[in-house]
């Protein structure tokens, strides 16, 4: 609930500003005070009659407005807030801020206030992952903005990628988790993901099928409930998640590296695809090609970075989820394999191809515990990555794991 809360909400000049309107209609469903903001552009999306009858209060537009300017000063409008909230946020506005530029109402109103501010990014794909646009958000970042999306889909303008603005209810949990704390506030978690490569030579490695949507999807659950992620990635086809602390690493050995150096935590959730082998003495330079002659490789086993965490003694996460893959005997399988490594939990799931699970949307999970298998439904990965973490939140509020 955000009964009490004043959210200053400011529309940039993007297609994405319609669902702005949904934004106001839930945030205020939520009992917040929306005061808005629109730039010139936004009014080229969406009214501000709309905008206005939604809110319930004025829409501000302008920053020469004598009368405005009367009743409250836009220093004043900028601090009255317990939290700004820019959706879409513009490539534009983005850069403004980044450059320190404040030339109309939305800028001068970044640039002025000490509120914290979370953006919601909408541009087209290309737009998004231009270096200048890239270089902003680092900046922006680094001065303590936070940003919830963008996600990855069709767009508007006919292409495919990141850059769509997060849906309204994404926004909204990230504005909850923001003011009023979110479950896991105060909780450091660690998420592993994606596959790793294991290095032939300085060009050739070996690799597996991880797109790493499953673990991204649950470390962006983990931020939107208000927990520190540190998340370790191998080289992953979709994009970390926004306000996690990203670590990349290629081979198993590095991951493992990587993780003992984000300990210690309060839970592990290791849903990366880790080599089982790797090359002994990968060779330092290319292997030349000899016609006739086929290269040997020998293989030596990789480290259980899961069954390494989840068998630490002193130091231990006190809770430790591991992910199993299976094809066949999907439960008998995962139960031994949560013995085994020593983890608290198991995900399993059944990759067979005809499932389409692997590399699709969906997942079908059973969460393997100390009570036994209970089976889930059928359904996205985000969704299967929220019932987790929300499940994760109940755990840990407990003070246990199991
Ligand atoms: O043994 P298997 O690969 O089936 O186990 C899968 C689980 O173990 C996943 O949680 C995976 O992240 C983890 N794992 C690991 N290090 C390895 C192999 C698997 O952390 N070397």
């Amino acid at each position: 609930m955000l009964a009490g809360k004043t959210i200053l909400l400011m529309i940039g000049g993007g297609i994405a500003a319609y669902k702005s309107l949904d934004l106001i209609r839930r945030l205020r469903e939520r009992g917040a005070e929306v005061v808005p903001v629109m730039t010139h552009a936004a009014g080229e999306f969406v009214t501000p009659l709309s905008v206005s009858a939604l809110a319930g209060r004025k829409v501000h537009t302008d920053l020469f407005d004598l009368t405005e300017e009367a009743e409250m000063g836009h220093i004043q409008l900028s601090r009255s807030a317990d939290l700004i909230v820019v959706a879409p946020a513009t490539a534009d506005l983005i850069g403004k801020v980044a450059g320190g530029l404040a030339n109309d109402l939305a800028s001068t109103l970044l640039m002025a206030t000490d509120t914290e501010v979370l953006m919601a990014p909408a541009m087209n794909v290309r737009m998004w992952l231009h270096p200048s646009v890239q270089r902003n958000l680092a900046e922006l970042r680094g001065q303590g903005v936070g940003f919830v999306g963008p996600g990855e889909g069709d767009m508007a303008c006919g292409e495919f990628g990141p850059g769509r603005m997060a849906e309204p209810m994404e926004i909204v949990a990230a504005i909850e988790a923001r003011l009023t704390g979110g479950p896991l506030r105060g909780k450091r978690v660690l998420v592993t993901s994606g596959p790793t490569h294991e290095p032939i030579d300085p060009v050739r490695y070996i690799a597996n099928r991880s797109s790493g949507a499953q673990g991204t999807a649950i470390a962006r659950a983990l931020v939107r409930q208000g927990a520190d992620v540190v998340f370790v990635t191998g080289p992953a086809d979709v994009a970390p998640p926004e306000g996690a602390e990203v670590i990349k690493v290629q081979s198993a050995v590095e991951m493992l590296d990587a993780v003992r150096s984000a300990l210690p935590v309060d839970a592990a959730i290791m849903a990366a695809a880790v080599a089982d082998w790797r090359v002994k003495s990968a060779s330092g330079s290319k292997i030349k090609k000899v016609a006739g002659a086929l290269p040997v490789l020998q293989f030596e086993e990789n480290p259980d970075i899961l069954a390494t965490v989840a068998q630490m003694g002193e130091g231990r996460p006190g809770l430790v989820v591991g992910f199993a893959a299976e094809t066949d005997d999907v439960v008998a399988h995962a139960t031994a394999k949560r013995s085994r490594k020593g983890c608290d939990w198991i995900v399993a799931n059944d990759v067979s191809p005809e499932t389409g699970i692997m590399g699709g949307d969906e997942n079908a999970v059973v969460l393997i515990s100390d009570s036994g298998a209970e089976e889930w439904p059928r359904m996205g990965k985000q969704a299967v990555a929220d019932r987790l973490v929300e499940r994760i939140a109940t755990t840990l509020g407990l003070g246990q794991g199991g």
